[in-house]
C-alpha cells in the first residue's frame, strides 16, 4: 500500500514510477490532481490555478495565485527571432509538426535550462513553457491562415489570450465570448494531466536522460500526435465527418467490431478506464452549453454522437470491453463550434497537457533519478556465424 491506494503486488512489480501528482482509478471511474477530484475542479477552479496545483501540490492563496498569474503574463511573449522558425514550413504543414518543431527550438533561446540540477532554473522553464505554449499553438494556426502573429495581452484570462491571439486581427479586435472562454478553459483543464499515459511517459523517459526541459516537452508533443492518443480527437471529428448522417451510424459501429477492418470508434475506449472516463462527462456537460448558447443543440454531429455514445452503453460488443466515451470523444464537437480548424485540435491538447508533462518532468528530476532503460523479449535468431565469402 502507497498509504493512498492499495494496488497488488503483481501491479507494484511492473510500475514504472512512483509520483505524488495524479491518482486515476479505471475501474471506478476516478481521476484525482493532487487529490482533488477532477469534476470538483473543473466546476470551482480554473485552468492557471490547476497549473498551481499541480505543479507546487497545494492550491495557492490568493496572494500566491496573483504573483503567479502575473509571473505567468511576464513570459507569455516569445523572443522575436523564434518567429523566424515558422518561416522554415509550407503554410500547410501540419500545425503539430510546426509546433513540435518551434517547441524543441526553445532550447536554444534558454541555455540557462540546461541547468537542471538548480530548482530555480526549472521553475522558470515551467513558468515559461505554461506562458508561451498557448503563444505558441496560436502562431501555428495564424502562419497556416498567412495572417500576420498576434501579440499575447496582459489584461485576457488564460484562456481569454488564447482565443485573442487565435481570432484577432491587426484591423479588428475579436470579441470574446465568456461562453466560448469558459469552455476552453474547461478543455485546457480536462486534459492538464493523466498520470502515465504514453505522452507523459515520453516526457520522463527524455527527462530521465538529463536532457533540457523543452527537449523533453517536444518529445512529449510527438508522441502526443498519434491518433491513438492525442491525435484522437482530430480523429473523432474526421470520424463524425465520414459517417455523416445518423442512417449510416449501423454501418460505422458493425465495421467497429469486424475484426478483419481496421477501423475503431474515435473516441472511445482506453488502456485504464473501464468505467466513463470522468473527464468525457464534464466535457458533454460543456458541449451542451456551448451548442445550446449558439441555437445548435440538433447539430448533426452532435446527435452522430449521442447516439453512439448510446450504443456505447447497450451494445454487447461495446459493453463486454467496457468500452465507453473517453476525454476526446466530445471535445472536437466543442473546439469545432467555437471556430478552430481540426488540425489545431491536438495542439491544443499539447499545450493544455503541458502542466501536466513539466509537473511530473520536475518531480521526477527533484528526486534522485536513473536514466530510463525499458526491457525487452528477445524473440530473434540465435547466436550464429557469418558464412565465408
Ligand atoms: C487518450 O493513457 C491515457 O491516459 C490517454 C489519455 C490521456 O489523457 O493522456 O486519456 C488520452 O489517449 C484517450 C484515448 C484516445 N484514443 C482513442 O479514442 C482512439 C480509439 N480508442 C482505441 O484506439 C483504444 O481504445 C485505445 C488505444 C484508447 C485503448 O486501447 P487498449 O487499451 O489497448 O484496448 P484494447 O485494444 O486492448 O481493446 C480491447 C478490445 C479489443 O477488442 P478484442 O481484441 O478484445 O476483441 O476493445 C476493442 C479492441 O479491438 N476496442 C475497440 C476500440 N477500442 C478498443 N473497438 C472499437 N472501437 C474502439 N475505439
Amino acid at each position: 500500500s502507497t498509504g493512498v491506494f492499495t494496488y497488488d503486488p503483481g501491479f507494484m512489480a511492473t510500475a514504472s514510477c512512483e509520483s505524488k501528482i495524479t491518482f486515476i482509478d479505471g475501474g471506478k471511474g476516478i481521476l484525482l490532481h493532487r487529490g482533488y477530484p477532477i469534476d470538483q475542479l473543473a466546476a470551482k477552479s480554473n485552468y492557471l490555478e490547476l497549473c498551481y496545483l499541480l505543479l507546487n501540490g497545494e492550491l495557492p492563496t490568493a496572494e500566491e495565485y496573483q504573483e503567479f498569474s502575473e509571473t505567468i503574463n511576464r513570459h507569455t511573449m516569445v523572443h522575436e527571432q523564434l518567429t523566424q522558425f515558422f518561416k522554415g514550413f509550407r503554410r500547410d504543414a501540419h500545425p503539430m509538426a510546426v509546433m513540435c518543431g518551434v517547441v524543441g527550438a526553445l532550447s536554444a533561446f534558454y541555455h540557462e535550462a540546461m541547468d537542471i540540477s538548480d530548482a530555480y532554473h526549472r521553475k522558470v522553464s515551467a513558468h515559461r513553457l505554461i506562458a508561451k505554449m498557448p503563444t505558441i499553438a496560436a502562431m501555428c494556426y495564424k502562419y497556416s491562415t498567412g495572417q500576420p502573429f498576434v501579440y499575447p495581452r496582459n489584461d485576457l484570462s488564460y484562456a481569454e489570450n488564447f482565443l485573442h491571439m487565435m481570432f484577432a486581427t491587426p484591423c479588428e479586435e475579436y470579441k470574446i465570448s465568456p461562453v466560448f472562454a469558459k469552455a476552453m478553459d474547461r478543455i485546457f483543464m480536462l486534459h492538464a494531466d493523466h498520470e502515465q499515459n504514453a505522452s507523459t511517459s515520453t516526457v520522463r523517459l527524455a527527462g530521465s536522460t538529463g536532457a533540457n526541459p523543452f527537449a523533453c516537452i517536444a518529445a512529449g508533443i510527438a508522441a502526443l500526435w498519434g491518433p491513438a492518443h492525442g491525435g484522437a480527437n482530430e480523429a473523432v471529428l474526421t470520424m463524425l465527418d465520414e459517417i455523416g448522417d445518423e442512417s449510416r451510424i449501423d454501418e460505422f459501429v458493425a465495421r467497429a467490431k469486424d475484426k478483419n477492418d481496421p477501423f475503431k470508434l474515435m473516441g472511445f475506449g482506453h488502456r485504464v478506464y473501464r468505467n466513463f472516463d470522468p473527464r468525457a462527462k464534464v466535457m458533454k456537460e460543456t458541449c451542451d452549453e456551448v451548442l445550446a448558447e449558439l441555437g445548435l443543440s440538433d447539430d448533426p454531429q452532435l446527435k452522430i454522437a449521442k447516439r453512439l455514445e448510446q450504443i456505447a452503453l447497450e451494445d454487447e460488443y461495446f459493453v463486454e470491453r467496457q468500452l465507453y466515451p473517453n476525454v476526446d470523444f466530445y471535445s472536437g464537437i466543442i473546439l469545432k463550434a467555437i471556430g478552430i480548424p481540426t488540425n489545431m485540435f491536438t495542439v491544443i491538447f499539447a499545450m493544455s497537457r503541458t502542466i501536466g508533462w513539466i509537473s511530473h518532468w520536475n518531480e521526477m528530476i527533484s528526486n534522485d533519478y536513473k536514466i530510463g532503460r525499458p526491457r525487452q523479449l528477445y524473440t530473434g535468431a540465435p547466436q550464429r556465424d557469418l558464412p565465408n565469402r
